[in-house]
């Protein structure tokens, strides 16, 4: 049966980022690749056409994928928009209507870009770090929230951390089912020293950690995590944590690869539908200009294809072509290096989709 992806470009970079994706996914379907695409509009500019950064009608097709392609949103334009109809909002609302709990941030250092890294080539090669992020509860979602006037006129901000038991199991289990498929590691983390929420967190993954003794568990501080992650980043194998953690954490180890314009991720929730998405933002600053990196995108697709379509034999054929032209010296503006041959956006999707 024809499985259906919903193609949200969203804004900024976005646009063009995924349109090389959409190339690529184009010569996968003159190769067999049996998906049917539909595109809509999310963010800031679903916010420009209709009012709503998330639309009924791109909910509707989102939720009737198999599988989301997702740019990315926001940008300075609407920075000053009330916070309810931000593009975020389009993002995180997509999260949580879809049950997306589990979001997986691979931090793969690709040998040809040991170079990219501003960390020393021995202390990134070889990296290969998955970040599993709990996406739909957490200080994101947490209730109550707002800003308030004191008697006094002063203004109070709030918002609230919270996680029920139930939602730190399933999490937890999706990182000891990935680590048991990877290098059998999982590093917790939390704030448990100073947060009740992460102290029982931490309780919770030891409790399910009876179950998978297979698995070597250990638990980090925050603060120390992201210190670990610069110093000796290579003793992590998946790393589970809270929304906002994971959110800090992933742009830190995406750094360790070179550039944040190389990392995929996938949001899946119980039924395995997914969004998939680069984990960079949507670039403000360079947008329309082709020269953003649309390999984090196109890599998404991979994962795509993995996770959601079941078509690994493809996802791996990406993956392969990526490799590909990243050995022919080819480098969009954020990995570049002397000696390498400097391409736009759409040079590089090009070259994918020739190396496929
Ligand atoms: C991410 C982004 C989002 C987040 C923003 C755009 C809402 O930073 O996916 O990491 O904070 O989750
Ligand atoms: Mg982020």
């Amino acid at each position: 049966m024809t499985k259906k992806i919903a193609v949200l470009p969203g804004d900024g970079i976005g646009q063009e980022i995924v349109a090389e994706a959409v190339k690529v996914i184009k010569k996968l379907q003159a190769d067999g690749l049996d998906v049917e695409m539909n595109e809509a509009p999310v963010g800031g500019t679903a916010y420009d056409i209709s009012g709503s950064p998330l639309p009924d009608e791109t909910l509707k097709l989102a939720k009737e994928a198999d599988a989301v392609l997702l740019g990315a949103v926001g940008g300075y334009k609407w920075e000053s928009l009330d916070i309810s109809v931000r593009p975020e909002k389009g993002l995180l609302g997509l999260r949580k209507e879809l049950g997306l709990f589990a979001n997986l941030r691979p931090a793969i250092l690709y040998p040809q870009l040991a170079d990219a890294s501003t960390l020393k080539p021995e202390i990134v090669s070889g990296l290969d770090i998955m970040i599993v992020r709990e996406l739909t509860g957490g200080i994101y979602f947490g209730q109550p929230r707002g800003v308030k006037t004191l008697d006094n006129g002063e203004r109070e901000g709030y918002n609230t951390l919270v996680y029920r038991e139930s939602e730190v199991k399933r999490i937890t289990e999706v990182a000891f089912d990935i680590a048991r498929k990877r290098g059998k590691k999982v590093c917790s983390v939390d704030k448990a020293n100073v947060l009740e929420v992460t102290e029982m967190w931490r309780d919770v993954v030891n409790e399910m950690h009876k179950d998978n003794s297979d698995i070597e568990l250990s638990h980090m501080y925050v603060d120390n995590a992201a210190m670990q992650l610069v110093k000796e980043p290579k003793q992590f194998d998946v790393m589970v944590t809270t929304n906002m953690f994971g959110d800090i954490l992933s742009d830190c180890a995406a750094m360790l690869t070179g550039s944040i314009g190389m990392l995929p991720s996938a949001s899946l929730n119980e039924k395995g539908q997914g969004m998939y998405e680069p984990i960079h933002g949507s670039a403000p600053d360079i947008a329309g200009q082709n020269i953003a990196n649309p390999l984090a995108t196109i890599l998404s697709v991979a994962m795509m294809l993995r996770y959601s379509l079941d078509e690994a034999a493809m996802a791996d054929r990406i993956e392969k072509a990526v490799d590909k032209v990243l050995d022919d010296g080819l480098r969009t503006a954020d990995i570049y290096s002397d000696g390498m041959k400097k391409v736009s956006t759409s040079e590089m999707g090009d070259a994918v989709v020739t190396a496929l």
